[in-house]
């Protein structure tokens, strides 16, 4: 039996009713599906030993419940619960135990809900053959958490020269074992720092930022980092969460259009994007929570 059947026949019969998503998202695209959900949990298998499996439950369970109860609390009074970078940093990032489990609830959504399956598609099909470059290309992931996103670019791509930035010191660490675990840290350089004002003297070849823009009080920052960053005309691949709460949500996107417009105001232009939510949602909420996938390109003039 494959890690991914012993994964999701785990997930039947010791959290039934979280089972459901993520068979919808196998049953999506299977192939899709078991090829990244392979990859992840043998990395997960290999950092975590025998319990892994127990790990991988518990920590994608008590962010789902946390999110559900977010959204619900959204629901009723229309806005984010938190709106101060200072106190969720407290609270989350700075806050190992938290972190520890936080950690492998969102890596497992990676795979797990059929929305991200989306976008991870979009990501292999429409970011990374656009990553071109002799021996050695640089690539800067801000907001890496468990570097699961440079971990998947380097299955496609071993010639990635990684620097993975996260401002949580336990993020740092455990993507640090992810990497050992997944024979990559060789390749990867790891910096514990706010990734708002990192800066280089040397200029990337490409970027990631996943799901980080929401988590800040200004992501228009972030996004002009991210782009001061890259030498001109290079690729990034960037996304956040549009009305979707969970407790480290604290800017409000409610439409695609302002995520376009800050990224074009930033210097990039669109290449291409996607907008996925999940595949069933009760239609009597006022709020979708989405998630939105953009490639973007480093613009040299105002037009390209
Ligand atoms: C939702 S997780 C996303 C992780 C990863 N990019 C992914 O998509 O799986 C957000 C991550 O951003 C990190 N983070 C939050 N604020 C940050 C900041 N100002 N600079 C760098 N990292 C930050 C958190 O520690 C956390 O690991």
């Amino acid at each position: 039996m494959s890690l991914t059947e012993q994964f999701v026949e785990y997930f039947r019969t010791e959290a039934a009713a979280f089972s459901h998503e993520i068979e919808r998202a196998r049953k999506s695209d299977p192939l899709l599906f078991d090829d990244m959900a392979e990859y992840l949990i043998s990395i997960a298998k290999r950092q975590l030993g025998e319990a892994y499996l127990d790990i991988l439950i518990e920590g994608y369970c008590t962010f789902v419940m946390d999110v559900n109860r977010s959204q619900e609390k959204y629901e009723k009074t229309g806005k984010y619960e938190n709106s101060s970078y200072k106190e969720v940093f407290q609270r989350t990032y700075n806050d190992t135990d938290f972190m520890n489990q936080y950690h492998w609830g969102v890596f497992v959504t990676t795979f797990a809900w059929e929305h991200h399956l989306n976008i991870y598609r979009m990501f292999r099909n429409d970011f990374l053959p656009l990553i071109r470059g002799g021996d050695s290309v640089s690539l800067l992931d801000l907001g890496c958490g468990s570097g699961v996103w440079h971990l998947l670019g380097l299955k496609q791509n071993p010639n990635l020269a990684v620097t993975a930035v996260d401002i949580s010191e336990t993020s740092i660490s455990l993507s640090r074992q992810m990497a050992e675990a997944a024979g990559y840290d060789r390749l990867i350089n790891y910096l514990c720092a706010d990734a708002v004002d990192f800066s280089q003297e040397s200029r990337y070849d490409t970027a990631i930022s996943c799901f980080l823009l929401e988590h800040l009080e200004e992501p228009q920052l972030l996004l002009q980092t991210l782009s001061d960053a890259l030498h001109e005309r290079s690729y990034a691949f960037i996304t956040c969460a549009l009305t979707a709460a969970e407790i480290d949500h604290i800017f409000e996107y409610k439409y695609e259009h302002e995520v376009f417009q800050m990224a074009y105001e930033a210097g990039f232009r669109i290449v291409k994007s996607l907008s996925s939510s999940p595949g069933s949602f009760p239609r009597e909420r006022y709020y979708l929570p989405r998630s939105l996938a953009m490639v973007v390109q480093k613009r040299a003039n105002p037009v390209w």
